[in-house]
């Protein structure tokens, strides 16, 4: 007996949908993302979460949202991503160096995964160039923190050779060293004296963190009377900042420039009278957040791989220009 022509046309559909997109999911699927983030109360990863609501919402999926402070929590949480039927996750991982396990999991779950703000790395320390990537350049933005620092102390008319920098470091993260590097290397082009660059690490990259860094590296160098501070994000340059300030250090005295430009640091440009926070080079946690997910949608349902390598880009905003649209750019 034949088949009916009807049942024949819409069985060589399915079977040409499937040949366009292997691995996507069928319509019946109901998407779910996971959003794994290594610091969750931090605010940069907050706006990221919001903004990947948004695509949520605009794209009728489910988005799974879970901080992973450490290994341990990061590899359950891909573990409950796939035991409740989620098609693939983005993630800030809370060790670069997690990255060969993070794909191994992801390939045993059959989820796709896509990292955001901290590359992963092999076994060597290399980029994997195998999982999608959105973050900053690291060096690129660096140099913009280290530029407005050289313009700022220009400003206000200060001698190099008597002023301080102080390097707040996170080493073992690479977007973080290149940030420094960045800003160092900006700044010695401006004429800085390298010798005065004086490194605070830090064992966390959260304020306190950085506040604790900062103070003992203050104290040691007292020598200096002026500073201007920079590291990896908004947190170690606040950080940064308040110690400067407990050590009586005065806002005239200190420029600090951060990287992020969510809430915390804005505060500081509408504080009656300005802070040692001079200015935040504003990231987009809009791209990082709202594109990630879209991106990661478009993979699941339409098996549309993400680019490998996605770098957005910053601009330096102080309280002077904080309302324009430029400074704003990166909202
Ligand atoms: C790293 C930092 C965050 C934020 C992002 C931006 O993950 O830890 O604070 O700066 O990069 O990509």
């Amino acid at each position: 007996m034949k088949p009916k022509l009807s049942l024949v046309l819409s069985l060589s559909c399915l079977a040409l949908g499937a040949l366009a997109l292997p691995g996507a999911v069928s319509a019946a699927d109901p998407v779910k993302i996971g959003f794994l983030v290594k610091q969750a109360e931090e605010p940069w990863f907050q706006d990221e979460w919001r903004y990947a609501e948004q695509a949520a919402k605009e794209k009728g999926f489910t988005l799974v949202k879970i901080g992973v402070p450490n290994g341990e929590k990061m590899m359950s949480a891909i573990d409950s991503l796939a035991a409740q039927k989620a098609q693939g996750f983005i993630i800030c991982a809370p060790d670069v160096k997690l990255g060969a396990a993070v794909e191994r999991l992801a390939r045993r779950h059959k989820l796709k995964v896509m990292s955001v703000d901290d590359r992963l790395v092999d076994g060597a320390g290399k980029p994997i160039a195998s999982i999608p990537h959105m973050g900053i350049s690291g060096h690129e933005i660096g140099r913009q923190v280290g530029i407005g620092l050289a313009e700022e102390m220009k400003a206000r008319g200060w001698n190099m050779a008597e002023v301080g920098a102080l390097r707040v470091a996170y080493d073992r993260l690479p977007t973080a060293r290149e940030r420094a590097q960045g800003a160092v290397e900006a700044l010695k082009e401006a004429g800085f004296p390298a010798a005065n660059v004086v490194d605070a690490p830090q064992t966390r990259t959260d304020t306190g963190s950085a506040f604790d860094a900062a103070g003992v590296a203050l104290a040691r160098q007292a020598r200096f009377k002026r500073w201007v501070a920079f590291g990896l994000n908004d947190e170690a340059v606040l950080g940064a900042v308040r110690a400067a300030e407990a050590r009586g250090v005065k806002a005239d005295d200190m420029i600090g420039i951060g990287i992020g430009g969510s809430k915390t640091a804005l505060n500081e440009f509408v504080k009656p009278a300005p802070t040692g926070f001079h200015g935040t080079v504003q990231i987009s946690p809009k791209r990082h957040g709202y594109e990630t997910a879209l991106m990661m949608h478009q993979w699941i349902t339409a098996n549309q791989a993400p680019p490998a390598l996605t770098l957005t880009s910053g601009a330096l905003r102080t309280r002077k220009n904080q309302a324009e649209p430029q400074a704003r750019a990166g909202d």
